[in-house]
């Protein structure tokens, strides 16, 4: 199952991917920790790409796809993948269709207020990237990841002028994606507002596996 996780800054998109992987069994490929790793070892591409993901602006369209690609084409990614975040604009979607067929293209849909809630409240962890919130899903102990111990930090782009402009670069880049993907018959709506439970229980539905 080839699938397309699209929806805003902080609709849940890492959350249910992380689910999807062992519902589905199939690799989870996020450009945005893709990226992330590149700049903890600040590789070339970790230095091209730092200031901008950190002002929440968009990485260029060359270098992103031209990542993907290459990410698609290991062999743990031919019986399929969860692309998260990716593609994020037009010229994106368009290379994508020429090199992978995707079967369909939730669509994670959650309000302005409540994606500000859930990126200023985030904790994510240094070593395998799990994502806690101190709120919604806390970790149990307050700096060290559940999952492997790690070390819980903020990412330099969930201060507010940053979520403020990454939502507005999603209003103007990657919303025209949504009737893009529906003109296809391929996407499929998910409220992403309820507690994780209640999303996973809609992804299950929309892939008609429960
Ligand atoms: P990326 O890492 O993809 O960030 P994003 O799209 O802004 O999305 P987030 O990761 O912030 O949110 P999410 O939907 O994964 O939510 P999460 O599950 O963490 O991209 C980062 C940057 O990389 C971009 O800004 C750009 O610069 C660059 N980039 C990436 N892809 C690119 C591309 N294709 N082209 C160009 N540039 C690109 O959840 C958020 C919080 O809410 C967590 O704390 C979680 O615990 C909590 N939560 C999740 N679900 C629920 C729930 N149901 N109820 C309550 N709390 C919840
Ligand atoms: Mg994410
Ligand atoms: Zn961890």
């Amino acid at each position: 199952m080839k699938l397309i996780f699209l929806g805003p800054p902080g609709a849940g998109k890492g959350t249910l991917a992380a689910k999807g992987v062992e519902i589905c069994h199939i690799p989870h490929i996020s450009t945005g920790a893709l990226f992330r790793s590149a700049i903890a070892i600040m590789n070339p591409l970790g230095s091209k790409v730092k200031a901008v993901i950190e002002e929440g602006r968009l990485v260029d369209d060359e270098t992103t796809i031209l990542l993907v690609k290459e990410r698609l084409a290991q062999k743990d990614a031919q019986s399929g993948y969860i692309l998260d975040g990716f593609p994020r604009t037009l010229f994106q979607a368009k290379a994508l269709a020429a090199f992978s067929a995707v079967d369909k293209v939730l669509n994670l849909e959650i309000s302005d207020a409540a994606a500000l809630e859930r990126l200023s409240g985030r904790r994510v962890c240094r070593k395998c990237g799990a994502n806690f919130h101190i709120t919604f899903n806390k970790p149990k102990h307050e700096h060290r990841c559940d999952v492997c111990g790690g070390e819980l930090f903020i990412r330099k782009d969930d201060r507010e002028a940053a979520i403020r402009e990454r939502l507005e670069v999603y209003r103007e880049q990657t919303l025209p994606l949504i009737e893009y993907y529906r003109n296809q018959g391929l996407l499929v709506d998910i409220d992403g507002q309820g507690l994780v439970d209640t999303v996973v229980t809609n992804f299950k539905k929309a892939l008609e596996i429960c």
